[in-house]
């Protein structure tokens, strides 16, 4: 066991790399019609400067590859919406009117409003991240504000669900969010408000880029030789105050944004609550697949906040000192994985689901473009874990390999947990040391101990299995095999 003091295990995090110091400098940003679609003027491209919108006129398309935007002359809806979410605003705020004072939320309306009428025109039309589709989108933070500014008075067209067209998309008006008087609902519209705030008062003048991408070949998990990372993990801190300039991860639901709209307050709903340029993915990202993730580069931290799920608080805004890249999109890349989610506890042992998760994860990690070097660490921590209900042994151990597999060390934050940390980095030293690949290991795991097992847990915890395995298999006279032993 490990003193109570110790809050962190592993490599110093200082010796983790970060961006932007760790990156490699970046191309010249431009349109590339098959891969990445620019949103903006990259000639007229300026530090400090809110960019120009390319074109300057709206070009309207109705079609399956596009958004279907609110000003298109196509949209029957349009007045009708913004009246509902009018009222919908107005009745909720009637709901609390006794106990709160709502002058600044008609105030933020009004305000908010103007973006949606003063910059709706500046768009080509955004192309739908489809299913399978390898693409990127670049836009500026001030389009990012008018389209949900647009969600927020849900003015896009309707999506029903019992339309095909839209059914395997996530909802983007903001509908959900007006419903019922929760406390919680109104910690998260208070979130919100601090967004719409900032950006009325001053516009944010970075780049945002929305990228999807597919997996094609999975590594060959059990002929990989790949030696484990740096491992630095804590019991303290969170992936976005701690994990600045690391690739972030974002523990998604395949809609992703998960329940950010609705009633959903975990991992990911929070960080699109702080982060709310993120929502914006809803508009176009189709529901991910197995082998699929997305990466969104650019956006700002515009609150802090106090507690989790329940006792979330919005706690104030939040001035975002995060250094900018080439592209001026802020340092801070969030990729979105979902992980499976278990209702029985026994399920996630199984071969194939271990090989979804780790593809999903090297999705996610792996940039095959870049060099090694350049490449920051990864931070993550119970991924799947909480809500998805897996196991955090399993998780960290899968995600180690597929951060190993794809180049780059790991911040790991337990969220409080430091037994958790203790077992983590212990098994991962004794992966290192012994130069052991435990991808053959998890699978006789699922044979011999899963497989018959009749109750809803297993009787030999994974690591327990793991240390009893390799000592047992170790020659008689190798020195080490007492501390193979747990
Ligand atoms: N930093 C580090 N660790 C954290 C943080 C943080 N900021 N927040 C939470 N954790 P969960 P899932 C830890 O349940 O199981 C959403 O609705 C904490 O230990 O959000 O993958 C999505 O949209 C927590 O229990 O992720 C999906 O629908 C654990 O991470 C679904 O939840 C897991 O957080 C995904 O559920």
């Amino acid at each position: 066991t490990t003193p109570s003091d110790v809050k962190w295990l592993g490599t110093p995090i200082s010796e983790l790399k970060r961006m932007p110091e760790c990156g490699a400098s970046l191309p010249p940003l431009k349109d590339d019609h098959d891969r990445h679609t620019v949103m903006i003027r990259t000639d007229l491209l300026q530090k400090g400067k809110v960019p120009v919108s390319f074109p300057t006129r709206f070009r309207d398309a109705w079609d399956d590859v596009h958004v279907k935007m609110p000003c298109s002359s196509h949209n029957l809806f349009p007045v009708e919406n913004e009246v509902r979410a009018q009222n919908a605003i107005l009745n909720y705020s009637a709901s609390n009117a006794k106990k709160k004072d709502f002058t600044a939320l008609h105030l933020y309306c009004t305000k908010v409003n103007n973006v949606v009428i003063n910059y709706c025109h500046f768009f080509n039309p955004i192309p739908l991240l489809k299913a399978g589709m390898n693409h990127s989108i670049t836009m500026s933070q001030e389009q990012v504000a008018c389209l949900l500014a647009n969600a927020f008075f849900c003015t896009f067209p309707p999506r029903n669900s019992r339309k095909t067209e839209y059914s395997n998309y996530p909802d983007i008006n903001f509908f959900r969010l007006f419903e019922g008087s929760s406390a919680k609902k109104f910690e998260k519209l208070k979130t919100l408000m601090c967004y719409f705030k900032s950006v009325t008062q001053q516009m944010p003048t970075g780049l945002v880029t929305f990228t999807r991408k597919r997996l094609d070949k999975p590594p060959n998990w059990k002929s990989s030789q790949t030696p484990l990372t740096k491992l630095h993990i804590t019991c303290e801190g969170t992936i976005e105050d701690d994990g600045y300039g690391m690739l972030q991860v974002d523990f998604a639901n395949r809609f992703v944004g998960g329940g950010v709209i609705g009633s959903g307050l975990v991992q990911e709903e929070i960080r699109f609550l702080i982060n709310p340029e993120l929502i914006v993915s809803r508009l176009f990202t189709e529901a991910l697949d197995h082998n699929e993730c997305l990466i969104i580069t650019g956006t700002q931290k515009y609150s802090k906040y106090t507690g989790y799920g329940q006792t979330y608080q919005w706690s104030g805004s939040h001035e975002d000192i995060t250094p900018s890249d080439g592209w001026q999109r802020r340092c801070t890349e969030i990729v979105a994985i979902d992980a499976l989610q278990f209702r029985s506890f026994l399920d996630q042992f199984r071969p194939d689901r271990l090989d979804r998760e780790l593809n999903k994860a090297y999705c996610g990690f792996a940039r095959p473009e870049e060099k090694r070097q350049n490449l920051a660490a990864v931070a993550t921590g119970n991924w799947g874990c909480g809500v998805f209900g897996g196991d955090t042994r399993l998780k960290a151990l899968l995600q180690m390999l597929a951060a190993a597999e794809a180049g780059r060390d790991v911040a790991y934050f337990t969220f409080g947990d430091s037994q958790l940390m203790t077992d983590v980095h212990n098994m991962h030293s004794f992966l290192t040391q012994k130069n052991i690949s435990v991808y053959d290991l998890l699978g006789q795991y699922y044979s011999s101990v899963c497989k018959s097992c009749h109750g809803r847990r297993p009787d030999v915890s994974l690591y327990s299995f793991i240390y009893q395995q390799v000592s047992s298999s170790l020659a008689p006279d190798d020195s080490n095999m007492g501390s193979a032993r747990q």
